[in-house]
């Protein structure tokens, strides 16, 4: 039977306005106000926004990191995410040392497929570079995986700077969009080293082993270096205002560089890491949380236009348990936030409710931009006619707060644990059919592959 939402107000990036939305078999039939009802299953959506579905460009779900594995899976992760009001993921399929991309893409299809509550698809990280590896460029592509991963930190990722340039090459030959984690991995060790030895172990030195310098340097070498290649950038978890700046410096030049940040450098700082005992270990992730000069540095990007896209680098570990493997050395915490289930109230309450960006803003960096850089729009991104019928009944009204007891992220933790959220996902629907009401799951395991095109932004 078609679907009617009736009496919301639609958010796109360019405008609100007051108007239905039919969806039949899946899709969206048509949208404007005061639509027929005749025939139709009816979802009264009046008070609320009607977001296209929310897209997670940045996630790590049953990611092994060589020491232990991220407390949420898809089947986990993915309800999280719908519960949230997020309808698509794109996680982080991983190359083994010595292995293939084809590979990397049957194991994470393994992880994924027939577990998954919400839309997914994969970008390809790549960490073993070889001209056998480059020869697969072109078949990553052909299965829908078209953009990639790349790691200039973390000693059993990343690239050197000759394997980074020649990837650019390749894959941009391919059009592929090249995502990097912009911090320098020897700094990094260095950094650690020097802590170490002088008997600073605790959480609270996981941020000094990694300064604001660490990533500008690493951006700035990035976006030189692709445009050796000739390739546009992409940015991912953007965290300080040096490395913007470099951003804004390859733009001053000419290049295309697309950023994305996270929640948790909006939302969260480094004043975390303070918390007594072992606590500070719920915020250790990379890059580490930052300053309120950082963060404010964020807001003034987004409020310009100057951020592509907000994802959650979702990467969950247990406090008990996992966390506290780096108990005596922080730099032996696994490094990850869950953030996939609260990342749309974080940014609604933080940004839109209090004034640092628009409802329509948030349409373009939660949904419309990312699935335009992503080669997903418009089957995903957009309440128009013919796309997928993912769709996001956002109550702003409703006030509730953040807790782990509530939440269905496999974790014992969240980073947002008593944030009084404003506003929440009062209906999720996947592909016309309701996944999630008031915060938690209606039918699990909608979720199916979306093989990508190429990115727009090209
Ligand atoms: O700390 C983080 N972000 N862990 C996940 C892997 C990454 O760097 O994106
Ligand atoms: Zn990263
Ligand atoms: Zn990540
Ligand atoms: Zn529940």
């Amino acid at each position: 039977m078609a679907l009617l939402i009736q009496n919301g107000r639609v958010v796109t990036p360019e405008r609100t306005f007051a108007a239905d939305v039919l969806v039949r078999d899946g899709k969206i039939a048509a949208v404007g106000p005061g639509l027929p009802a005749d025939g139709c299953e009816t979802y009264d959506a009046a008070g609320c926004l009607v977001f296209p579905g929310f897209i997670d460009a940045h996630t790590h779900l049953d990611m092994d990191n060589g020491v232990t594995a991220t407390a949420d899976n898809f089947a986990t992760g993915t309800l999280a995410a719908v519960c949230g009001g997020t309808t698509t993921v794109v996680d982080f399929a991983t190359q083994d040392k010595g292995g293939t991309l084809a590979r990397a893409l049957e194991a994470w299809h393994k992880k994924a497929d027939g577990k998954s509550s919400c839309d997914y698809a994969f970008h390809m990280a790549i960490t073993d570079w070889n001209p056998a590896v480059a020869e697969e460029v072109g078949e990553m592509v052909k299965a829908g995986v078209t953009s990639f991963k790349l790691y200039l930190a973390y000693d059993n990722l990343r690239v050197t700077d000759a394997e980074l340039y020649e990837i650019l090459k390749r894959v941009g030959q391919a059009h592929g969009i090249i995502g990097t984690h912009c911090e320098n991995g020897d700094l990094v060790n260095e950094k650690v080293a020097e802590l170490r030895a002088a008997g600073k172990l605790g959480p609270r030195y996981h941020a000094p082993s990694r300064p604001d310098y660490v990533e500008a340097e690493a951006v700035a070498r990035y976006c030189y270096i692709a445009g050796a290649a000739g390739v546009p950038v992409h940015i991912v978890h953007l965290s300080t205002r040096a490395g913007l700046e470099e951003a804004r410096r390859a733009r001053a030049r000419g290049q295309k560089v697309y950023l994305e940040t996270c929640p948790q450098y909006l939302v969260l700082d480094g004043s975390r890491y303070d918390a007594p005992g072992f606590e500070g270990a719920k915020y250790v992730c990379s890059p580490p949380l930052r300053s309120l000069d950082d963060q404010a540095a964020l807001w003034e990007a987004i409020r310009n236009g100057e951020i592509d896209s907000i994802s959650t680098d979702h990467c969950s570990y247990n406090l008990t348990g996992q966390k506290d493997l780096g108990r005596d050395d922080f730099s032996k915490i696994p490094n990850g936030l869950p953030g996939i289930e609260h990342r749309p109230a974080a940014v609604y309450t933080a940004g839109v409710a209090a004034g640092r960006m628009t409802e329509n803003q948030m349409a373009a960096l939660l949904s419309e931009h990312t699935a335009r850089l992503f080669g997903m729009y418009p089957r995903k991104g957009a309440i128009s006619v013919g796309g997928d019928a993912d769709i996001v009944v956002w109550d702003p009204a409703a006030r509730w707060t953040i807790s782990a007891e509530t939440q269905h992220q496999n974790c014992d933790y969240t980073p947002y644990e008593g944030m009084a959220a404003r506003g929440r996902a009062k209906a999720v629907f996947l592909r016309g059919e309701l996944a999630a009401e008031n915060g938690e799951p209606v039918k699990e395991g909608l979720g199916t592959f979306v093989a990508r095109g190429v990115s727009e932004y090209y």
